[in-house]
């Protein structure tokens, strides 16, 4: 009888239950195997405490259910995990006593759930021998090899709803709406939203933006006879030459930190050319959260599904990917090579701007 583990690590996502659940059920009602939940990502692999073998009653019910039944982390990289020593944290790699856990719980095999950083960690310990699967994860849909991952429609959603609230309020006050979306790196979720929710301004990492088009493409927008405007940000957008500008990352030196992000940045600097009321919002975590969407709830069961098989093919170091309409795999190497971002010349872009949606850079 074979004891298959599952992890969930990074940033939590809608449709992470339906990944649990898919792999529980395939495993154990078609194969008669055992699966081993593991707590909080990574950082589970280290107490066995922190694992439970789960049945087919801790995943009834789960699939419409935002977050993760097994919790995650963004912390517990086995390759640079923070020890105490002496009042001090290390960062020491750890990984043998990790690769050592595994084979104690009896687990042969491993499902990691994550997005670029957990799939790497996850290649690292297939290296050490560990024999392990990936499921890509993320709502930034910034991983390559696949269409598209589950969690970014369940996003999207959110961010288009949000988008048509704030149509209201913006036209009934005349003001510019800015709002801020997540996308570190990669510009999907506002370029998608935006497009979908009908938004005036985009703007996205991908293409650093010129403040001074935006404030035109908005003047443009009033001498039109458009008394209000809506601007969806990507929280890693940025100032043409000013560098990145993402708040967590921001030092002193960084005025866009001082102001809190994209959007306040944004928001102070129209205010100052357009003498227009204007407000920015974050919409940050509630991205994360809430119900799967019928897309999340499908492709993230179909993706738990298809890692079982992979595991029962012994294919190990490759990844779940949807290809067209196709569960595929792919290796874990080629998938974390580099992020999938927004190509500045493709169709969705020039989707946007043929809709008169200024992206950034006109
Ligand atoms: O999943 C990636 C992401 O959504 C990024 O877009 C965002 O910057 C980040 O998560 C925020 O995560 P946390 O607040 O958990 O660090």
């Amino acid at each position: 009888k074979r004891r298959i583990g599952i992890l969930t690590g990074g940033g939590d996502c809608p449709g992470l239950n339906a990944v649990i659940r898919g792999v529980v059920k395939s495993a154990i009602i078609r194969r008669g195997w055992e699966v081993v939940g593991i707590e909080d990502g990574f950082d589970g692999l280290l107490k066995t405490d922190r694992t439970r073998l789960l049945g087919l009653g801790d995943v009834r019910g789960i699939l419409p259910r935002g977050g993760t039944i097994l919790g995650t982390s963004n912390r517990g990289n086995p390759f640079c995990y923070p020890v105490e020593n002496n009042g001090k944290t290390i960062l020491t790699d750890i990984s043998d006593q990790v690769v050592d856990s595994i084979r104690k719980m009896g687990i042969d095999a491993l499902v990691a759930v994550g997005g670029d950083g957990s799939l790497k960690i996850a290649l690292e310990l297939m290296r050490k021998g560990v024999p392990i699967v990936g499921v890509p994860k993320t709502i930034d849909n910034d991983l390559m090899e696949t269409d598209v991952t589950f969690g970014y429609n369940t996003a999207l959603e959110t961010a288009t709803d949000a988008l048509d609230k704030l149509h209201s309020t913006a036209e009934s006050h005349h003001r510019v709406m800015i709002m801020e979306v997540m996308g570190r790196y990669a510009g999907w979720i506002a370029l998608e939203s935006g497009i979908s929710g009908g938004a005036d301004v985009i703007l996205i990492p991908e293409i650093p933006f010129d403040i001074q088009s935006v404030c035109r493409a908005i003047d443009e927008r009033c001498r039109r006879g458009n008394t209000f405007s809506i601007v969806v940000a990507a929280e890693g957008a940025y100032p043409r030459g000013g560098g990145r500008v993402v708040r967590r990352e921001a030092s002193e030196a960084n005025p866009v930190e001082r102001l809190g992000g994209i959007g306040e940045y944004v928001a102070r600097e129209l205010t100052s050319c357009l003498k227009m009321d204007t407000r920015s919002m974050v919409l940050g975590h509630l991205q994360r959260g809430g119900s799967p969407s019928t897309f999340d709830r499908c492709l993230g069961s179909r993706f738990g599904v298809g890692a079982v098989e992979l595991i029962d093919k012994e294919r190990y170091g490759e990844m779940v990917c949807l290809r067209g309409r196709d569960i595929r795999s792919v290796s874990i190497e080629k998938a974390v090579r580099r992020l999938k971002l927004v190509n500045p010349r493709g169709q969705m872009v020039y989707a946007a701007e043929e809709l008169g949606i200024a992206v950034g850079r006109r």
